[in-house]
């Protein structure tokens, strides 16, 4: 195979990783030593060793690659009367453009586990879903009863709003408590977007989420679990949470509807590299030619605002540009005070969207920016 790496999802948890993980486990689900664990896709076994040295003798692996374990076996062939008090580990995640790395329940309908065993409702109509969506609800029918508890390495995606509502609405019929942690540092050998999910029954945490958050200091909040269909993914959740912008949203000054302009990838005069060469409308130009650009995908650039000539220029496809309300159109100075404010803030943007692959915004991510206008004379200048 090759692309095993992408179709098999093959990005292994640094030990150091996997012991934080399970200690925190451990703070929110109290097993004693004996318990049954399953690790069902161990890779290079970070996890399992982890367990060992907890105390946790009593694990069983699934791997598929025989490459990495001399007995290889498909978790989705593992005999549903296995059962387990934890589950824990880091299933493969499908890459959207992999095909192969999807899970593909024909697959398995010649075998004694067939998919409609785990996969339920209005998923069972598809030909196709994500692999780590299969491994939670096969994982469900594998737990010995309602102590038991599933803790695995997601993308952090999955808590995207409205994304994967089956296999939520499955997770709330079994769980009552979600822990979500998210920390600041690289997971595997290289950085994925991800986060590390309980689903438990925690008296402590009845119908509750606990968002957890960690880059040198530790930020953590708790929420009623029907939050769970909203985004609640930590860095975002807290940040977007406790850094209150205040006075008027950008929606006051710019059109809702991004605006079409002239595209191109190969032959443009302006991208994420040079936007921030453009934040003056040119002394003779017309103001009312010049819109607001504000990059909305790329690591490096995302967020960074410029003004450009809507009859003129050529962007490449990473922006989106809007017009201004009327009042203001014709207003240079406010437009480039607030393009100012834009690219002084751009870190709220880079902060309240971690998405998978890449980063992107959404244009309510722009239009729900807040702005203060202060103004001395005919100057006006903005400050948060
Ligand atoms: C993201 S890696 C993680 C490995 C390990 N859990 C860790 O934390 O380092 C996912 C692993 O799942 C394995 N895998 C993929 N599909 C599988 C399946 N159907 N059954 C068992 N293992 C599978 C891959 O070979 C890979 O080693």
């Amino acid at each position: 195979m090759d692309n095993k790496k992408a179709v098999l999802g093959q990005y292994f948890t640094k030990k150091e990783v996997a012991s934080n993980l399970v200690s925190l486990l451990k703070q929110y689900a109290h097993y004693s030593n004996d318990i049954k664990v399953l690790e069902p896709s161990f890779g290079k076994g970070s996890f399992i060793e982890v367990l060992k040295e907890n105390g946790l003798n009593n694990v069983k692996g699934c791997e598929i690659d025989p490459e990495l374990t001399t007995q290889p076996s498909d978790f989705f062939e593992l005999p549903l009367a296995q059962k387990f008090d934890l589950i824990i580990g880091n299933p493969p995640f499908t890459k959207y453009n992999v095909k192969d790395s999807y899970y593909y329940p024909a697959r398995y309908s010649a075998g004694e586990i067939k998919s409609t065993h785990y996969i339920i409702g209005e998923l069972r109509k598809k030909a196709k879903m994500q692999v780590e969506n299969a491994f939670i609800l096969k994982s469900m029918q594998h737990l010995s009863n309602e102590t038991s508890s599933i803790a695995f390495i997601l993308p952090i995606s999955f808590f995207i709003k409205n994304k994967n509502k089956e296999v939520k609405k499955a997770l709330l019929r079994r769980f009552h408590t979600i822990v979500v942690y998210q920390n600041d540092r690289v997971w595997f050998d290289e950085p994925i977007p991800c986060c590390f999910a309980i689903f438990t029954n925690s008296p402590e945490f009845h119908n509750k989420i606990v968002i957890l958050f960690e880059d040198g200091k530790k930020v953590k909040e708790i929420i009623d679990i029907s939050e769970v269909y909203s985004e609640i993914i930590p860095r975002s959740f807290l940040y977007k949470k406790n850094v209150k912008l205040s006075g008027e949203s950008l929606s006051k000054f710019l059109k809702p509807k991004p605006l079409k302009y002239h595209k191109s990838y190969s032959e443009n005069n302006i991208s994420g590299s040079n936007i921030l060469e453009r934040t003056k409308i040119p002394i003779d130009a017309v103001s009312e030619d010049y819109k607001l650009a504000v990059v909305r995908v790329g690591n490096g650039s995302v967020g960074k605002a410029g003004l450009v000539n809507i009859k003129k220029d050529v962007l490449n496809d990473m922006f989106y540009v809007f017009d201004f309300e009327s009042p203001y159109d014709g207003d240079r100075n406010l437009k480039e005070v607030l393009c100012k404010f834009l690219n002084e803030n751009r870190e709220y943007l880079l902060n309240i969207t971690f998405r998978v692959g890449s980063k992107s915004i959404k244009k309510s991510d722009v239009l729900d920016f807040r702005v203060t206008l202060h103004s001395t004379g005919k100057q006006v200048y903005a400050g948060l």
